[in-house]
């Protein structure tokens, strides 16, 4: 296919759904149930809910993620009855499913709905916490070096506003193994520090941090721990029950495959006295912290609804078997990408240490021109990492990816670094 012809293709693709029936649209109720060992079959079968075309492999699971036929579907039919009938009776039913996500989040997660609030995104969640704990002068905070700006920036601004100071944690590369971070926190802690934040899997080169040790070694020093889960939400079977942490965030349209401009915080029922609401408004939630923490304002309650359909589906494939797989294709992946000469990788290919999150530089190719000819040629969708610090090419790949796009993404690299672009 040619570049005209892939153009073509996805406009109609992209076109079709918001001119069709919803109707025409793939439904979950067309999925067939997971079995014990899912094989290639049953992955497609998962691909097909999808309305990207077949001939786009998309690797950029960490950026954004498509939603599903049933998201898409949700959010369409109940925009359309909103817009038909804007009227507050006809709006009550919204509101309602705004509370089932919150239940359907809270059992994704394994805690109750009265500790979650429904946010739009792990930007807003992050600094929500950052802005909501009291710290003043002589506080500290204790970060990873590697964080999102949410997570980052936010609190070094933050730092300089209210007094209180930052403190960053090396991330060495490669991954030195989950006891070093137990340990270098562990000896970063002083009377003083007040927070611990760090990044569940980091978005720049997959490396995952031991969050239940470190939340837990906060907690034995009366400390709070924030675990920004923006890159493991919806591709890791969280369990915030054993993790333990007092805050975690998560966007719904990463790995969680929801709708744009949806996002969860977690705040553990026994953090909640220690943190005030940053947006007082009207329409919070209806439970638990939501009532003080979620009053934005007007939302937009049909994408808030199709965010739990989002989570219904993942649930109905098994959260479980959505880790499994993006973890085989991940580990498929390296292994391909091994096999070329001349590629720095900078993620640990041992799985104990990230999920599936791959960054590399690719020798001296130029990552831009790259990223472009992936896309442009051969339909693989990358993100492109630049500055002094990991530079190159980041992968991430999903569940409804296949070992196909895996094999197809490797052997375009190998012969992009063959060839030049
Ligand atoms: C680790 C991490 N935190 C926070 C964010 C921000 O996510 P959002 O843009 O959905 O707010 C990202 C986005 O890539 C991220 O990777």
């Amino acid at each position: 296919m040619n570049r005209r012809d892939f153009a073509r293709l996805l406009a109609i693709g992209g076109a079709a759904p918001f001119l069709s029936p919803a109707a025409a649209w793939p439904r979950s109720l067309d999925l067939p149930a997971t079995p014990a060992s899912p094989d290639e079959k049953f992955w497609m079968s998962v691909r097909d809910q999808f309305v990207m075309p077949k001939e786009l492999t998309m690797l950029n699971a960490a950026n954004l993620c498509p939603a599903s036929g049933a998201v898409l579907e949700t959010m369409y039919r109940l925009t359309k009855d909103m817009d038909r009938d804007p009227s507050q009776e006809n709006r009550v039913k919204l509101g309602d499913g705004r509370e089932t996500t919150r239940q359907l989040l809270a059992q994704f997660l394994r805690v109750t709905p009265e500790e979650i609030v429904i946010t739009r995104n792990t930007s807003e969640s992050n600094n929500l916490v950052s802005t909501g704990i009291d710290l003043k002068p002589g506080d500290e905070v204790l970060l990873t070096a590697d964080n999102h700006p949410s997570n980052h920036t936010a609190w070094q601004e933050k730092a300089k506003r209210f007094g209180f100071t930052v403190k960053d944690l090396p991330t060495p590369n490669p991954h030195p193994g989950m006891e070093y971070y137990v340990d270098a926190f562990a000896k970063a802690i002083t009377p003083r520090t007040k927070v611990i934040s760090f990044t569940h899997q980091t978005s720049t080169v997959g490396d995952l941090f031991p969050a239940k040790e470190l939340c837990g070694l906060a907690r034995d020093h009366g400390i709070l721990s924030m675990v920004d889960g923006a890159q493991s939400f919806g591709l890791m079977d969280v369990d915030l029950s054993d993790m333990q942490p007092d805050f975690y965030s998560g966007s719904s349209h990463k790995w969680a495959c929801g709708p744009k401009e949806n996002g969860v915080l977690y705040i553990n029922k026994s953090a909640q006295s220690k943190i005030w609401a940053s947006i007082f408004s009207a329409y919070p939630g209806r439970v638990g912290v939501s009532r003080t923490f979620e009053g934005f304002g007007q939302r937009d309650e049909p994408t808030m609804v199709a965010f739990g359909e989002a989570l219904t589906f993942q649930t109905k494939i098994g959260r479980a078997q959505i880790e499994k797989r993006s973890r085989e294709l991940t580990q498929a992946l390296l292994a391909g990408l091994k096999t070329i000469d001349g590629i720095t990788m900078w993620t640990s290919p041992d799985p104990s240490r990230t999920v599936a999150v791959v960054s590399f530089q690719p020798g001296r190719l130029d990552v831009r021109k790259l990223s472009a000819a992936l896309y442009e040629k051969d339909h693989i969708g990358c993100a492109t990492r630049g500055g002094q610090d990991r530079p190159g090419i980041r992968l991430s790949p999903h569940f409804y990816n296949s070992h196909a796009d895996i094999d197809r993404t490797v052997a375009a690299i190998k012969r992009y670094m063959a060839t030049g672009v």
